[in-house]
């Protein structure tokens, strides 16, 4: 199929060697408004998405390094051992659809590993590294057609017609990414994402499993301190880029496994009693209060299985690495 013409009216020319470029950017993160909200919240809280500045998009790599958080290593892994299979559910010629592609590294192996690939479509919120990250791919990968779209992936988006073959459409979600929304907000995703593959389409997902929580807590706590850097590197935003007054070594570093809600929990938790100042307005902790900044679900096998086959998907196969630490999913768009 030929490149859509209308499709990069809105490309900027660093996306020109693109099949497809849509730029459905969101208004950029009000992080001021949110940061106020948050600590005027009771409890306080702040997204997660604000850890990943530049700073943080390191940290959270170094992250993958540590010893303790075998969530990537463990993936790849999994994902290297089941290409024969996923090659055989794909079928040749897939189409696939990444969310939340980051620097699309993980999908290397099934863009390489599954015959003759037709076409690579990764959406992402950051749309300067989306488009140098897909440029780069499109560079190693002449023979696929890459795509991306520059939204956050939650949102409704419609596939656009890039294909050259009539494969088999796949939706790859890596990472437990999933992990960060609560179960209702990922049954509404998944139900989103089933539309948007349609008949005969495929979702594979990586999703972290309920385990000992020793393994849990230890994964979100290593002992060189990465996770805490990355917690704590939150205030150094809001220090920088609003001007918070706040002292960093009041606060500290807190995660933990919250068994009744199936979460790795973190938190920065204040050492004392303190007032940060934000835009004017003060905001006051006492010793021992926290900043909720994360939640990080996991799931058994079948209880995420039940969670898709619940939002429009047959939970066809799932596998885990043989320490039983991490699952792929495969799971089909089911239409009635
Ligand atoms: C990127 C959301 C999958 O929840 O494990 C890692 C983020 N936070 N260590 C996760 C994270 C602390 C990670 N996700």
């Amino acid at each position: 199929m030929s490149k859509p013409s209308d499709s990069k009216n809105d490309a900027p020319p660093e996306a020109d060697t693109l099949a497809f470029f849509q730029d459905l950017e969101p208004p950029a993160n009000d992080f001021l408004q949110d940061a106020l909200s948050g600590l005027s919240a009771a409890p306080k809280t702040m997204s997660p998405k604000y850890f990943y500045d530049q700073k943080g998009s390191q940290l959270f790599d170094a992250i993958c390094d540590t010893q303790e958080y075998y969530v990537t290593r463990t993936e790849i892994d999994l994902l290297q051992n089941l290409i024969p299979i996923l090659n055989k559910l794909a079928g040749p010629g897939a189409d696939i659809v990444e969310y939340g592609s980051g620097a699309s590294v993980k999908v290397r192996t099934l863009l390489e590993g599954l015959d003759n690939v037709s076409s690579y479509l990764a959406i992402d919120i950051s749309r300067a590294h989306l488009i140098n990250a897909c440029r780069v791919l499109a560079d190693d990968y002449p023979e696929i057609a890459i795509g991306a779209i520059c939204a956050d992936f939650t949102a409704p988006i419609t596939l656009p017609a890039i294909s050259r073959e009539k494969g088999r459409v796949v939706g790859f979600l890596p990472g437990s990414t999933i992990g960060n929304f609560a179960p209702k907000d990922a049954k509404e995703f998944l139900a989103r994402a089933s539309k948007m593959l349609g008949e005969g389409g495929a979702l594979l997902m990586g999703v972290d499993l309920k385990k000992d929580p020793d393994i849990l807590n230890a994964a979100y706590n290593d002992a060189q301190g990465v996770t805490a850097a990355f917690n704590l590197n939150l205030l150094t935003r809001m220090r920088g880029e609003l001007g918070a007054k706040l002292n960093q070594d009041n606060f500290r570093h807190r995660a933990f496994y919250n068994g009744e809600q199936g979460r790795i929990e973190m938190h920065l938790e204040s050492k004392t009693e303190q007032t940060v100042q934000l835009d004017g307005k003060e905001f006051s902790f006492s010793a021992g209060e926290t900043i909720h900044t994360e939640n990080s679900y996991k799931y058994g096998l079948e209880e995420f299985a039940a969670l898709a086959e619940s939002a429009g998907f047959r939970a066809k196969h799932a596998w885990t690495d043989p320490k039983g630490l991490f699952s792929l999913h495969w799971l089909e768009v089911h239409t009635q």
